[in-house]
């Protein structure tokens, strides 16, 4: 199972393509975001897709909106066939299932694996303050389980969170369900914006299923063995 998804954040294709060919041998898998997709669309997600299709891809877009929109858009996007896709949980049950159902039914129809569906829960942006002005009153452990729960109830494969969550959801929500986790810095690299960090092995012990790792992996002076060595300390 690929557990190290190396984020590719630029809206450069080149350098994205260039990235994927260094990274393509290391069992890592790519995680592309919003930035790359409103600059290259679905065009580019394809042309890393057929140059690299051992890759596993996490196309990170997020959506959130009704719930005929949402299963319009990930019934779109399944036909890139990456294998995680994601939405927002808060958009509510009824949202993640109708895009859970469109995921399935346009990976059946096109006789292709049906992506995993993930959910956001509470951005890590958003602090308590930020909660209760969106009128939300429960602290942010309590909404993140809350929002967790839903996703797991609306049959989705999992939810991505934060480092200091994974003990807490793993705990509730049972081995299966995936925890695909951000913010993580390998010992000894820069924690950039990133405020609350956790090394790979730290997060792999506590029980997150796999890791969400950008610029300690994109901006190494070999990339290839800054995976390598990441990938080796999980062994
Ligand atoms: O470079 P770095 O390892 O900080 O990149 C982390 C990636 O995970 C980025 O693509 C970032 O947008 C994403 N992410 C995050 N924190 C979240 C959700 C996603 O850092 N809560």
């Amino acid at each position: 199972m690929t557990k190290v998804f190396c984020a590719i954040d630029t809206p450069d294709l080149s350098r994205a393509v260039s990235l994927s060919s260094v990274l393509s041998n290391t069992g890592c898998g790519l995680k592309l975001g919003l930035e790359f997709f409103m600059s290259n669309g679905p065009v580019g997600v394809q042309s890393i897709r057929n140059a690299y299709p051992d890759i596993p891809i996490f196309l990170d877009l997020k959506f959130h909106d009704i719930p005929n929109t949402v299963a319009g858009a990930l019934r779109a996007v399944t036909r890139l066939d990456v294998q995680y896709l994601n939405l927002h949980a808060g958009g509510g049950l009824e949202m993640m299932r109708a895009g859970l159902d469109a995921v399935h039914f346009e990976a059946d129809r096109l006789g292709i694996a049906a992506p995993r569906l993930l959910a956001v829960t509470v951005l890590t942006s958003i602090d308590q303050a930020s909660l209760s002005g969106v009128g939300v009153d429960a602290d942010i452990e309590n909404q993140v389980l809350r929002l967790a729960r839903l996703t797991k109830n609306a049959g989705l494969a999992g939810v991505v969170c934060s480092a200091k969550e994974i003990e807490i959801l793993r705990k509730d929500l049972g081995d299966d369900f995936i925890l695909m986790v951000p913010g993580i810095r390998p010992q000894g690299s820069d924690n950039q914006d990133q405020k609350r960090v956790m090394s790979p092995v730290e997060a792999i012990n506590l029980g997150a299923s796999h890791l969400v790792i950008g610029r300690p992996i994109t901006e190494a002076v070999d990339p290839q063995i800054a995976v390598a060595d990441i990938i080796s300390s999980l062994a």
